[in-house]
């Protein structure tokens, strides 16, 4: 696990601003925050980039981000990443809101210009940037089945979704009241495509998926070993792209597992990880982000 800052030696940052060499600008928060890797991707970039700054972990309890950010800006931080599970309150204590973050619901990335807050999700981008990567697939072209269309990272995914005009999309999850909520939203926004809310049974998903071109697993099932397994193996097809949030250090998740004992093409969601962080890294600095120096920082991390 890595180190981080607990919020009382943020809140008492001049005790601590000395520890960091070159200076801590960048932060993720969240609760918990040793595990997140997103300083390994960062770190190596801004090295990369020339840019004297620092990336850092701070664990930041629920209810106190907007005394974060106020912290953040008072310090003299450039930008912060939002993790579980202030991406809903981050939305509600920024100056101003990026209107895809504003639709997507969510701010998972914050930047500080001139004093000023302002709050963006490159969750959804990170998505169609992912899938464009892995598969060559636009998602503007694809039959899209959505497994956890009630969580933030389910939302944000058929927000995209719907955003940018799939054809076809599939809601499915454990609590359905949920995902009626987000059908309903998706419908309005492309009224032309078909939205689908499915009970999450074998029978049904055997029914939906030869009419499915891209399976997600929006769900947090699939980290530990022994976790439900979410599809029927038998329905997956050859022709399936499967994308999975989740990501393990230790080998592949058990829809991984499956789709690719079935031929699919899949991805895990360590390629997420590495395009929402290249997103709030141009957001921070313009340009394109150093994507081979974050993606050697992630591996790296990961073997470690
Ligand atoms: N790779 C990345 O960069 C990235 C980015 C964002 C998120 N993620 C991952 O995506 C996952 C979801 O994140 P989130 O922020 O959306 O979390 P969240 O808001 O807590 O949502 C969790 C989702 O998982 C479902 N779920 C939990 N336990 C389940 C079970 N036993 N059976 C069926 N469904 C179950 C929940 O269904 P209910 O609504 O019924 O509770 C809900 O849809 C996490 O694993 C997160 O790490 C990855």
């Amino acid at each position: 696990m890595g180190e981080f800052l607990t919020f009382d030696e943020f809140l008492n940052w001049d005790a601590v601003a000395g520890r960091f060499t070159p200076p801590a600008r960048l932060a993720v928060i969240g609760d918990p925050i040793s595990h997140s890797r997103s300083p390994q991707m960062h770190n190596p970039a801004l090295k990369a980039r020339g840019i004297e700054a620092q990336y850092i972990r701070v664990q930041v309890p629920q209810g106190r981000v907007a005394e974060a950010f106020r912290q953040f800006a008072k310090c003299g931080f450039l930008g912060v990443n939002i993790t579980i599970p202030h991406k809903f309150e981050a939305l509600a204590e920024v100056d101003e809101i990026d209107p895809l973050a504003s639709r997507l619901g969510a701010v998972n990335t914050l930047a500080i210009r001139e004093g000023r807050l302002i709050g963006y999700n490159t969750d959804g981008p990170g998505f169609l940037r992912s899938v464009k990567e892995t598969f060559g697939a636009e998602v503007k072209d694809l039959r899209v089945l959505i497994l956890g269309a009630g969580g933030g990272a389910g939302r944000a995914v058929a927000v995209q979704s719907a955003l940018v005009g799939c054809p076809k999309l599939v809601l499915a999850n454990r609590t359905v009241s949920k995902a009626e909520t987000l059908a309903g939203e998706v419908t309005s926004l492309s009224p032309k495509n078909e939205v689908k809310l499915l009970s999450w049974t074998d029978e049904a998903l055997a029914g939906i998926l030869p009419e499915i071109d891209l399976i997600v697993n929006a769900t947090s099932l699939g980290m530990k070993t022994g976790d439900a397994r979410l599809v029927p193996a038998e329905a997956l097809l050859a022709r399936h792209l499967v994308f999975d949030m989740v990501y393990r250090a230790d080998g592949e998740t058990p829809l991984l597992e499956d789709a690719t004992m079935a031929g699919a093409k899949v991805v895990d969601g360590l390629t997420l990880l590495l395009h929402q962080g290249a997103i709030s890294f141009e957001h921070w600095f313009g340009g394109t982000a150093p994507l081979d120096a974050m993606r050697e920082g992630l591996r790296n991390a990961l073997k470690a």
